[in-house]
């Protein structure tokens, strides 16, 4: 009872949903009487929620930490170590942390609490970068880190867990998630496509149709078009079936299109938004052995370069390619793309290791050679 009170006077006094409680049970244990005890004592957290049956519900480590510290009584003192150039933080978050509120956190340690605070820090810093230009770079790559992580920083998506409609009555507002994974993801890290048709001189560049399936089926049946593709070969019911995949609503950041030339397909371009923030894509090509040789790949490529770098506000784009395909490689050099890497019998394809190039242009140098 004791507990219970101490939890409202922290919580407030606010209705627990059935679907908030399906929640609690999911992610959290109940307290052990002897956790009850120690919680009075200010050792151990309050519980992050009660039931309406009053169970107080803790996270499923709720105690480890004590052990890690080796021993209850020493949990205080280990766990302020972890702010040493800042003892009154560490003491704030050591009241914080015994209050039982850290319930965004998959898991509640000095760790992550720091992680936690410097990504949010990090994400409004950025959002305030974006909201003033959506493709600063520097907002960009912030974003993604905050928000998705970087090789050894974990993101908020990973730190944070769902939370509840009890926690927005309780904590007056949006959830951590809704309010730095969710908003931050819808307002700058969900591609929006360009208005279609997109067009050239001589091309017309459109999402696919069902329709556009048959123009594709001679080229991919053949095995000396296919050979230098991650794809094998494909026969008339797999060319439909990858045209009628290609139609399908996704999460666009794979942007595939069809090559029109008066009227007629005459091969397709894609881009796939990819890296931190979803700054950086990468560019595919293909032309039908019939419509090769008059530079429709080369200009529908200049078009999805403008539309990677003016519409989706990338900084870079490159080009991954088996080392053999000498005519790719050459559509690279045309685009001003710079070969980066020249790998080695670096991957498996079609029965042979094989080597490949990867080719790069970041948008500062598209802009210069355009201009
Ligand atoms: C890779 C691929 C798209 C290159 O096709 P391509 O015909 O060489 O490229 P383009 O359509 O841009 O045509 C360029 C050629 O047309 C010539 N050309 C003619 N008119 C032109 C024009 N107006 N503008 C530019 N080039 C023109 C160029 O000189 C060049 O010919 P060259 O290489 O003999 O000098 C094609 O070989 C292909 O689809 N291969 C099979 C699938 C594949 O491997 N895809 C790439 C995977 S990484």
């Amino acid at each position: 009872m004791a507990v219970h009170d101490r939890y409202v006077a922290v919580n407030g006094d606010h209705p627990m949903g059935p679907d908030d409680e399906a929640y609690v049970r999911e992610h959290f244990v109940p307290a052990t009487s002897e956790a009850l005890e120690l919680m009075l004592a200010d050792h151990l957290p309050l519980p992050s929620y009660v039931l309406g049956d009053q169970t107080p519900m803790v996270p499923p480590a709720h105690g480890e930490l004590a052990e890690v510290a080796g021993g209850v009584e020493r949990l205080r003192r280990w766990f302020v170590a972890f702010w040493p150039d800042d003892p009154a933080t560490g003491e704030q978050e050591w009241v914080h942390y015994l209050s039982g509120q850290h319930v965004c956190l998959r898991e509640v340690t000095p760790v992550r609490i720091r992680q936690r605070t410097e990504r949010i820090a990090e994400a409004a810093a950025a959002l305030d970068l974006l909201r003033r230009d959506p493709h600063d770079p520097t907002g960009r790559g912030m974003l993604g880190e905050a928000v998705d992580g970087v090789l050894g920083v974990p993101g908020l998506d990973t730190l944070l867990l769902p939370m509840t409609a009890y926690d927005r009555l309780r904590f007056g507002g949006p959830t951590d998630r809704e309010r730095w994974v969710d908003g931050p993801r819808a307002e700058f890290l969900t591609p929006v496509p360009p208005v279609w048709p997109l067009r050239t001189e001589r091309l017309l560049l459109r999402p696919h149709e069902p329709g556009d399936a048959e123009a594709y089926v001679e080229a991919w049946a053949s095995e000396e078009w296919t050979s230098l593709l991650l794809s094998r070969a494909m026969n008339r019911a797999e060319v439909h079936e990858m045209v009628r995949r290609r139609t399908q609503p996704g999460d666009g950041r794979f942007v595939g299109l069809v090559v029109e030339h008066d009227g007629e397909v005459v091969g397709d371009s894609m881009l796939h938004l990819q890296g931190t923030g979803l700054s950086e894509g990468e560019i595919g090509w293909t032309v039908l052995p019939q419509h090769a040789g008059r530079g429709f790949a080369t200009e529908a490529a200049r078009e999805v370069l403008r539309m990677a770098f003016e519409h989706y506000g990338l900084r870079r784009v490159v080009a991954n390619l088996d080392a053999r395909n000498e005519r790719s490689a050459a559509l690279c050099e045309r685009l001003g793309m710079r070969r980066e890497v020249d790998r080695v019998a670096d991957f498996w394809s079609k029965g042979t290791w094989t080597s490949s190039y990867e080719y790069a242009i970041l948008r500062d140098e598209w802009r210069a050679a355009s201009a």
